[in-house]
């Protein structure tokens, strides 16, 4: 689930717009009040839909729009300071995509170039050093153009090679510090950070360069992976490790797949699976896989054999609830998986490596071995289930016990009861027990569901549901997918639109106020005179829209519709929209003007005004259908 979605299941509309002030009083399935955006108290024309998460003004605003917009209306706010104010209250982290400030880019820049400078300053040191680079042929199997193009170097023997060498072609050693290329000494002046080691330029998902992941040559020096230290334009937590490479096979294969180690991620590159990327030593987080979930759901963790098999989903299974509620924290355990992967709304699968191999050992031994490996993925359930039973005693009722105990409540935590039911029927059959008996071994009795976390009622976990599977939500989606990939569409769109009496699109064709202000950058966008509206489009777009920009990007990446039979398409998607946008309008109405007639019925005009509207409209859309299914027929 997107970050919007996630703050939309958590914040109940009628409690919003409560505490705003608006008396709300039931009509139908809804609530109205009068607006708070124009002055009239007379008419409670403002309606609320708690079930769409909804509202709309019927007077003088005639205007509607969700959570977000309200806020934006009521405090004069923009998009971005909505959500995170909306956020906040929802207790759901906002990704930090900040951009840049000129400054800054200006001064990362500089860095990067700096970090650019010492990838050839490694890599020239690398091809100097037979010793090592023999070692990267013949233990590591690596050919000289996997080693070019993953940039690989060496960082030579002694504490001042580098920042003599960049102190003389002008960089002040404060640049290098910045960049993460020296240590501070206690007693002042600074020494190079990384010494006699093989240097991996690490880059995020664009290319830019991040930082470096240094090796060791010598076995006996520690630690054996030195990363560069958190900087600014360095954060191990929000990059993966090859990604750049990565993104366009990921997104090829619909898969990606995830290692433990740098040297895992380059022999499986070398080897051909290129959608291979890796964290950098430390736990994987919820931005990690949000990066991925942008180019694929489907995600597959490759573990080494000692961490997955056994330990690290053991050790999550004991210390599952405290370190899950560590934010952000994933770590390789079961339970912050699992509820990231419902969040996420991922595929998330563990392959566990066999005879105690590292993957690139495996590519070693056998290409297609791997391949195999991958296919077979299983989902975390099944994975912990065969984990925590193999070698166990499955006659030992008291074993029976313990497995069912520490497997129960993971189930507990998946999203859909679908999955909930098969995993404990696939439970009750492993351990050869009827399902009533495994339930009754639960040790906190019945289903416990996870405790809602500060300020999220267990009614408003459930009601993510309604959002998540709102149709009208994915056809804007849709809609504002391929305009984003084809936004000259938006002009043959309109002169369709035209032809059959009806307006062009405008916002109000998107109920989502993301949405909303994603098209309008695409109407301001294609007004403008400019060579290529598509890049152009891109580049206007806000910052805060980037995570939906990505997830539109990647969602309708494959778009081998003819333009022509595209437009009909949409064509008919927009008319859909309208038309189960005028409906409900309608259905509201009668409900509004039935509730005046029994208050006496001073106010009835404004509402019958409206409800002809609507019906104009709806005739108007039901004759358009009518033409373009002849057209298509
Ligand atoms: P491994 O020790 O499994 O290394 O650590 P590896 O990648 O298989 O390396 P080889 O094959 O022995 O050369 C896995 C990953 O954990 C991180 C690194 O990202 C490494 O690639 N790590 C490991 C650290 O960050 N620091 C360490 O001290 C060790
Ligand atoms: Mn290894």
């Amino acid at each position: 689930m997107s970050t919007i979605d996630e703050i939309k299941a958590k914040i109940d509309i009628v409690d919003l717009v409560s505490e705003a002030g608006v008396k709300l009083r039931k009509a139908g399935r809804n609530q109205t009040g009068f607006c708070p955006f124009h002055d009239n108290k007379h008419t409670p024309a403002f309606v609320v839909w708690p079930e769409s998460g909804t509202w709309r003004c019927f007077g003088a605003c005639n205007e509607g729009g969700d959570i977000f917009k309200f806020v934006m209306k009521r405090e004069g706010i923009d998009f971005k300071e909505a959500l995170q104010k909306l956020a906040l209250r929802a207790g759901v982290e906002v990704q930090q995509i900040q951009r840049e400030t000129p400054q800054q880019r200006e001064a990362y820049d500089h860095l990067r170039v700096l970090l650019e400078d010492a990838v050839v300053y490694y890599r020239s040191h690398l091809f100097a050093n037979n010793e090592i680079l023999n070692y990267l042929h013949e233990k590591r199997g690596l050919t000289d153009a996997t080693i070019e193009t993953f940039g690989l170097g060496y960082a030579p023997q002694g504490y001042d090679n580098l920042i003599r060498h960049f102190t003389s072609k002008g960089y002040m050693p404060q640049d290098l510090v910045d960049a993460g290329m020296l240590s501070e000494r206690e007693s002042g002046g600074y020494y190079d950070r990384f010494r006699n080691r093989i240097m991996i330029p690490i880059r995020d998902e664009n290319g830019k360069m991040a930082g470096f992941g240094a090796r060791i040559v010598d076995p006996d020096d520690i630690p054996k992976f030195l990363n560069s230290p958190e900087t600014a334009i360095f954060t191990k937590g929000h990059l993966l490790y090859g990604l750049d490479r990565a993104r366009k096979p990921i997104r090829a294969a619909d898969q990606a797949v995830i290692v433990e180690g740098y040297l895992d991620v380059i022999a499986l590159h070398q080897a051909g699976y290129e959608n291979v990327v890796s964290p950098m030593g430390t736990a994987l987080t919820e931005d990690q896989l949000r990066l991925l979930k942008r180019s694929t759901r489907r995600i597959v963790l490759a573990l080494d054999p000692d961490v997955a098999g056994q330990k690290a989903v053991l050790r999550g299974l004991e210390a599952a609830r405290s370190a899950m509620d560590k934010e952000g924290e994933l770590a390789f355990d079961a339970h912050g998986l699992l509820r990231n992967e419902a969040r996420l709304q991922a595929d998330l699968r563990v392959a566990t490596m066999p005879d105690d191999l590292d993957p690139d050992e495996i590519v070693a031994r056998n290409k297609e071995e791997w391949a195999t490996l991958i296919a077979n993925a299983k989902p975390i359930i099944t994975h912990v289930m065969e984990t925590v039973s193999a070698g166990q005693d499955l006659n030992d009722p008291k074993i029976k016990n313990q497995i069912a105990a520490q497997v129960l409540p993971l189930i507990d935590d998946m999203g859909s009861p679908l999955e909930r039911d098969t995993y404990r029927q696939a439970l009750a059959r492993m351990l050869r027990v009827d399902e009533r008996s495994l339930m009754a071994a639960q040790p906190k009795g019945p289903v416990v569901r996870r405790k809602p976390r500060v300020g999220e009622s267990s009614r408003r976990v459930e009601s993510s549901t309604v959002v998540a599977a709102n149709p009208r939500k994915n056809i804007e989606f849709y809609c504002l997918g391929v305009l984003l990939r084809k936004p000259e569409l938006l002009y043959r769109l309109d002169r369709r639109l035209e032809e059959f009496g009806l307006s062009p699109l405008a916002v109000e064709d998107f109920e989502y106020t993301d949405h909303q202000l994603m098209f309008d950058v695409l109407r301001q966008a294609m007004g403008q005179d400019e060579k290529d509206h598509g890049l152009y489009v891109l580049s206007q777009m806000p910052e805060a829209l980037s995570a939906l920009t990505n997830e539109l990007l990647a969602q309708t990446e494959k778009l081998d519709m003819l333009d022509d039979k595209l437009l009909e398409d949409l064509l008919g998607r927009f008319l859909d929209l309208r038309r189960s946008h005028a409906m409900t309008n309608v259905t509201q109405l009668k409900f509004m003007q039935d509730d005046e007639q029994e208050q006496g019925g001073e106010n009835i005009k404004i509402y019958i005004e409206q409800t002809m509207r609507f019906t104009r409209l709806l005739n108007g859309l039901d004759q358009a259908k009518l033409k373009l299914s002849k057209r298509q027929a």
